[in-house]
């Protein structure tokens, strides 16, 4: 394909900048197509996907059999609500359940609604225990969990929350901290919304000691634990779900990013005993659980369950992962963080100017809170492209 058909990028920035609210600082690159991990510009110049649209396409852009599926699914029916079966729902959430060790799943459209029905579900467990007065929802600072108001007040970020006050009541922010940890919660404590690694917040992964606090901590009070994986899970770090290998033991699990092959789609793992709280009418959505959204999901999923496929994300991570240890000390390049395809790079400079000069290298990355760059390409990554990574990031820490 040419990319002919395109307005050049100049044109299609302009009309953006008219038209679209501006709540994204928009680097200047207008995509038009992918194949992989590559992607190409209105002018059809080529980068390496080092973002896959914020840990969405798992499979990279324009996997075949994702394609299919969406085709096949959108040319029977595009939408049903959720008011009747479809051969699709069952069949996702079993195989979520199977890997995540949890008995149901509920589904939405994101992230931030994956979050808030997970908050309204912890409630509802406390107030059909006849203890609705155990309401506190207790997140950690530098977290981040979506922009609805519920997921916002959740959110440890000041610089995310700002303006848009009041928040909701009866939300803790804690310190990352066992310390911390230890004075915000208690009796009131409904669950305790934690990411296996605050990804948003600059890839901080919670030390051993915090992890043990709260397993000590869940045990003794009894609160209810939501692991919020969207960015972490379904392979991310080279296992199903990242809270497995550091031992944490959530009662939900939220999940959304490449749940939907690139489409939107959010969901909440529940055990049976959280399940039990919740009755038909308790929550609902009109749009969740879309069939096209679901089975370009179950196209992912079942590369997932492919014998291999994990182990070579794990190969890959661990071969760009120790490209990218030997640039540390290069230039602003400094320590490396996060656990397997999920990589952030603490940086001396602002990470734009290192986005920008990746990108003249034909590399497209992103950043995390803090000075950290943050890498998040596709779980298909070859190994030959992950050489082409670390050489042009070598590239631009020699010129910064
Ligand atoms: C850990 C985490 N939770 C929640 C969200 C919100 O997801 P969404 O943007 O789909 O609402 C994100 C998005 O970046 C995230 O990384």
């Amino acid at each position: 394909m040419t990319s002919a058909a395109f307005p050049d990028s100049e044109a299609v920035r302009d009309l953006d900048a008219r038209w679209v609210l501006g709540t994204y600082a928009r680097q200047p690159l207008s995509l038009v197509r992918g194949d992989g991990a590559w992607v190409w510009d209105t002018e059809g110049r080529k980068y390496l996907d080092l973002t896959a649209g914020i840990a969405v396409n798992a499979l990279g852009h324009a996997d075949p059999l994702v394609v299919a599926a969406i085709h096949e699914q959108a040319s029977r029916m595009a939408h049903t609500s959720n008011l009747y079966f479809t051969p699709l729902h069952g069949r996702m959430a079993e195989v979520l359940c199977r890997h995540g060790g949890l008995d149901k799943a509920f589904f939405c459209n994101s992230g931030t609604e994956a979050n808030e029905a997970a908050i309204k579900f912890a409630r509802k467990f406390w107030y059909e225990r006849g203890s609705a007065w155990r309401h506190e929802i207790v997140s950690f600072q530098d977290s981040f969990h979506g922009r609805t108001y519920g997921a916002l007040s959740a959110t440890g970020q000041d610089k995310i929350q700002t303006g848009f006050g009041p928040l909701l009541p009866g939300f803790v922010r804690s310190a990352l901290t066992p310390e911390g940890l230890r004075e915000a919660v208690g009796a009131h404590t409904a669950a305790v919304i934690l990411e296996p690694i605050l990804a948003e917040g600059g890839v901080i992964e919670p030390s051993p000691e915090f992890i043990a606090t709260l397993n000590e901590l869940q045990e003794k009070h009894g609160f209810l634990l939501i692991a919020d994986e969207i960015q972490t899970g379904l392979g991310r770090t080279g296992e199903w779900f990242a809270h497995k290998s550091p031992g944490l033991h959530p009662d939900l699990v939220t999940l959304a990013k490449p749940l939907g092959g690139g489409l939107p789609l959010g969901a909440v793992l529940l055990k049976q005993a959280v399940a039990d709280a919740i009755k038909p009418g308790d929550h609902g959505t009109t749009f969740g659980g879309n069939p096209v959204a679901v089975a370009a999901g179950l196209a992912v999923l079942d590369r997932l369950e492919r014998p291999g496929f994990l182990e070579n994300v794990r190969e890959v991570a661990s071969r760009l992962r120790a490209g990218l240890a030997s640039l540390s000390g290069r230039g602003p390049f400094g320590e490396l963080r996060g656990r397997g395809l999920l990589i952030g790079i603490a940086v001396s400079c602002d990470p734009g100017m290192i986005m920008d000069a990746a990108r003249a290298q034909g590399l497209i990355a992103y950043r995390a809170g803090g000075h950290v760059l943050r890498l998040l390409p596709p779980l298909v990554l070859t190994a030959d492209q992950a050489d082409f990574a670390v050489e042009g990031l070598r590239k631009v820490a020699d010129r910064i």
